[in-house]
């Protein structure tokens, strides 16, 4: 694809590769819409507390009618393809649903049932569902660089939905919004992210996006899983031990142990058996129920999902009131309808005359929270 055929900037702005990409004040203006749809959902559905409480304190206030009821129009039949060659429950469904609650028609490939079966390769793929009219499209891969996919799409706004080890930059963002909703800002903010770095593609990506915000982020875990080939991991400051970080820590992001991208080497490190390793995570590593009493009492606890309960999270923790798990699953689809909204290049009427940027999505940020999450109520 040559840049003659495309507006430079327009499609790296419309893609969701890395959140590097992306400035500042669009990350805000996502996270921003992703808040005010969420209030206007709840209030929708009669769980109109939150949308009172919103409004009462003018959460929602900075935001158009049009942006407030958008999930309920359509935008002329526009078109979603998802593509997922690694499983996913929560990423694909919420993509799907973020898809639809935008009006968009979306085919969901099947991979097992698709001609990636008779050796298809991913660009053909592509290629094949941006020829149907696929405006978006919705990539989840091992590979780790998707970039040479989005520069072969001509029509169509490549959206990660978490490639190999790399990138994972709709769950760094859905992660965010759930921290500000409970912070307000990340400005000087402890983020503990504990356990397998090195292979996690969400890590990879908040070990770019929260220093942005201006968060703090500490990693702890098995030594020999906080390293990452990438070399992202290596100025991140390392707690001590688990139990510190989680002291020191306003949220907790627990990871999943990624035993399918474990190599030899990996296993070596981990004492050559790993299942023995396994066993004793939870204590050693784990967010166990002793470990979760020395979080702070307004602190966060986080997981991208699957968890894997009683190794890498206590089941008991799962019912603690700081547990953020389901709340991440739910902001997920808001924020991905935003995500969407920005690969389909939508704007409200007042984006177009220019008005809708309010000063706290400035691109140098000034540490404020973007507007509608600022002063957003904890919703359990
Ligand atoms: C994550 C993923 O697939 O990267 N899950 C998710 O998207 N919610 C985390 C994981 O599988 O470890």
């Amino acid at each position: 694809m040559t840049d003659a055929r495309r507006p430079k900037g327009v499609s790296a702005l419309r893609a969701l590769i890395s959140l590097d990409d992306w400035p500042l004040a669009q990350i805000r203006r996502v996270l921003r819409r992703a808040a005010a749809w969420k209030a206007a959902f709840k209030r929708a559905r009669g769980e109109s507390e939150f949308g009172r409480m919103a409004e009462d304190k003018g959460t929602t206030g900075a935001f158009s009618k049009w942006d407030e009821m958008r999930f309920e129009r359509t935008v002329g039949r526009r078109t979603v393809a998802l593509a997922f060659f690694e499983p996913s429950t929560r990423t694909r469904l919420s993509f799907e649903l973020a898809a639809k609650r935008l009006g968009a028609d979306v085919v969901d490939l099947d991979v097992g049932r698709s001609s990636v079966q008779k050796g298809e390769d991913i660009a053909e793929t592509l290629a094949t569902l941006e020829a149907m009219g696929a405006e978006a499209i919705v990539v989840r891969t091992t590979i780790d660089d998707l970039r040479p996919y989005g520069e072969a799409l001509q029509r169509a706004a490549l959206v990660s939905a978490g490639a190999g080890m790399a990138e994972h930059p709709t769950q760094a963002l859905l992660d965010v919004l759930t921290m500000l909703e409970a912070f307000g800002s990340l400005e000087g903010k402890t983020v503990a992210v504990i356990g397998d770095v090195r292979h996690s593609r969400v890590a990879a990506s908040h070990l770019r996006l929260l220093p942005r915000l201006g968060a703090r982020l500490v990693l702890a875990g098995p030594p020999a899983l906080l390293e990452r080939e990438d070399g992202r991991s290596a100025t991140a400051i390392r707690a001590p031990s688990v139990d510190e970080a989680i002291e020191a820590a306003d949220a907790v992001i627990v990871l999943r142990l990624q035993k399918e991208r474990l190599t030899a080497v990996d296993r070596a490190m981990l004492g050559g058996d790993v299942d023995r390793f396994l066993a004793r995570y939870l204590e050693r590593y784990g967010l166990s129920a002793p470990r979760a009493a020395r979080l702070k009492p307004s602190g966060l606890i986080l997981h991208p999902g699957p968890v894997w309960p009683d190794v890498e999270i206590a089941r008991a923790v799962f019912d603690d009131p700081r547990a953020r798990i389901r709340v991440q699953v739910e902001n997920g689809v808001f924020v991905r309808m935003a995500v969407l909204a920005e690969a389909l290049a939508i704007s409200s009427p007042e984006e177009e005359a220019g008005s809708a940027v309010p000063a706290a999505c400035s691109e140098t940020g000034d540490g404020r929270a973007p507007v509608g999450v600022e002063r957003a109520p904890h919703y359990t």
